[in-house]
């Protein structure tokens, strides 16, 4: 993870600068001072770019004396207008122009502590990289970038702040790394294990077994893994940050309801009997990015000591084919009692949801259950790369969640519930069918899950089209993005802790 140092603002004698400016800023301080020392470089290279601090707008200048080997200047857009999403996209914005650079220095002279601490956030969010295979790179072919130092009124408080968003970053990464692998490497035993080992942030970490799951009836989560050679496990994450300590006047603290988040984690997709077409089915590795950002999650608010009681739960399988694979036609029993004929194997995220949902309401009476899942194909032909499809049985959770997705940039955009679409489910031999034809494929999977929620307050999120990204964002490199850490840290930090 990258090194960060929050400083006074002072002219830099060596190295790459970077000058965050906004629309129609007068040059003051470290910009004036830069300026001066390389004899008006700065002023003329921004003149004949025409640079008026617009938000996104840069301009580079190579060597412009003074010992600095660069000056990156970035426009902020209006000052007023200032998010911290927006701080984020700066810092990010300068990695991606810097990164060749062993370190540089950010000015952020003008600017909250707050919004200093999310500069640093935005940076180390886009320096992150996958590279543990990459055996054969040339040293001076990687990036060089270790030490960021963001320069503002206020240092120390902007080093407290960012202490909380460096553990949800270092939550981000467990999760790209856990996404990023392949299968081969990360079946479920394996996933379980890596799992593990973040009890060491404090959480409490129970692992289910075949023997576990066959004792308790997850007949629809163990029929997805028969044709695996690996078995499927269920982890249970519980984090004990409200409760955990005794209140004022010695007594123990009365126990809330837990928070809760459960994850689709199936660790390669290949459709089961009813096969996926060979074109592009390597994607399917990244089938477990639900669990993958549960995982990341619970790591961040167990990072950060959040004061809230959260569990996160993930069902890990692999559906695969095989001799012994379950068959298009087979009817399985839920661990809800309610009987599942699987039409089609290739729609087995729902069935490992069915089961995990239900035992966490049952084992913890949750305040509301978030789902999530790469669920769906049909939910990247409705809202492509931009938003996650959101459905939910509760209105006001629902608008919580779009909320922190504003202010997180992982967006979401609600999506209907009703029960038409419930019953396309509709099955001749058992109590449902686990898919409901073309029409609205994403509706009648989130129709079908919320048939294993037993009313509680719940949240679907299909994130399909926003686990992975082909090309590269301001905080987010290519690649597995860890969708939905950011947004539900958020969802947690601003409604649910004491
Ligand atoms: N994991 C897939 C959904 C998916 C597709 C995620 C493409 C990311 C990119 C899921 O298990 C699946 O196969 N869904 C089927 C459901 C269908 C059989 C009703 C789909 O979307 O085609
Ligand atoms: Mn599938
Ligand atoms: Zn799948």
């Amino acid at each position: 993870m990258l090194d960060v140092a929050f400083a006074k603002p002072a002219l830099p004698k060596a190295g790459a600068l970077v000058l965050l400016v906004a629309e129609s800023e007068a040059p003051s301080g470290v910009w004036q001072q830069a300026d001066e020392a390389t004899g008006g470089a700065i002023g003329r290279a921004l003149e004949v770019a025409k640079f008026k601090g617009g938000k996104g707008k840069s301009v580079s200048i190579l060597a412009p004396g003074a010992g600095l080997s660069r000056v990156l200047v970035l426009g902020l857009g209006k000052s007023d207008a200032m998010t911290a999403l927006a701080a984020e996209e700066a810092g990010g914005a300068a990695v991606a122009a810097l990164g060749s650079e062993p370190a540089f220095t950010i000015v952020a002279g003008a600017l909250t502590a707050a919004l200093g601490a999310h500069i640093a956030m935005g940076a180390t969010l886009r320096a992150y990289r996958f590279d543990r295979y990459r055996t054969k790179e040339k040293p001076e072919d990687k990036p060089k970038l270790t030490k960021v130092t963001v320069m503002l009124a206020e240092p120390a408080a902007a080093k407290t702040a960012y202490a909380p968003l460096k553990a949800v970053a270092e939550g981000v990464f467990i999760s790209r790394d856990l996404v990023s692998e392949p299968a081969n490497v990360l079946n479920p035993v394996e996933f379980a294990e890596r799992i593990k080992k973040l009890s060491s942030l404090g959480l409490k970490i129970s692992v289910f077994g075949v023997k576990e799951m066959t004792k308790l009836g997850f007949g629809c989560l163990l029929g997805v893994g028969m044709g695996s050679a690996v078995e499927p496990r269920m982890v249970v994450m519980e984090w004990h940050g409200a409760s955990g300590g005794a209140a004022k006047g010695g007594r123990k603290a009365a126990p809330r309801k837990p928070v809760a988040f459960v994850g689709k984690g199936v660790t390669f997709d290949t459709g089961g009997i009813s096969i996926k077409p060979a074109g592009g089915m390597e994607d399917m590795k990244w089938d477990m990015a639900g669990a993958g950002a549960v995982v990341g999650l619970m790591a961040a608010l167990a990072g950060r000591k959040a004061k809230v009681d959260a569990v996160g739960l993930v069902g890990l399988v692999e559906n695969m084919l095989s001799g012994v694979a379950q068959r298009p036609g087979d009817v399985v029993k839920s661990y809800s009692g309610q009987t599942v004929e699987v039409i089609n194997t290739d729609a087995e995220g729902r069935l490992v949801l069915a089961d995990v949902l239900w035992y966490c309401q049952e084992k913890y009476d949750p305040q509301f259950m978030i789902d999530l899942a790469t669920l769906t194909g049909a939910i990247i032909v409705s809202l492509g790369h931009e938003y996650a499809g959101l459905f939910s049985n509760d209105d006001a959770l629902a608008g919580k969640l779009t909320a922190a997705g504003v202010g997180t940039g992982e967006k979401l955009w609600r999506m209907p519930l009703g029960e038409a679409y419930d019953k396309q489910l509709k099955s001749e031999i058992a109590d449902m069918k686990n898919i409901g034809g073309r029409p609205g494929g994403s509706i009648t999977a989130a129709e079908f899950i919320k048939r294993f929620v037993n009313g509680k307050p719940w949240a679907h999120l299909d994130i399909a089209g926003m686990a992975w990204s082909s090309k590269d964002a301001p905080c987010v490199p290519k690649g597995a993005t860890a969708y939905g850490v950011r947004l539900l840290d958020r969802l947690v930090a601003d409604h649910y802790e004491a």
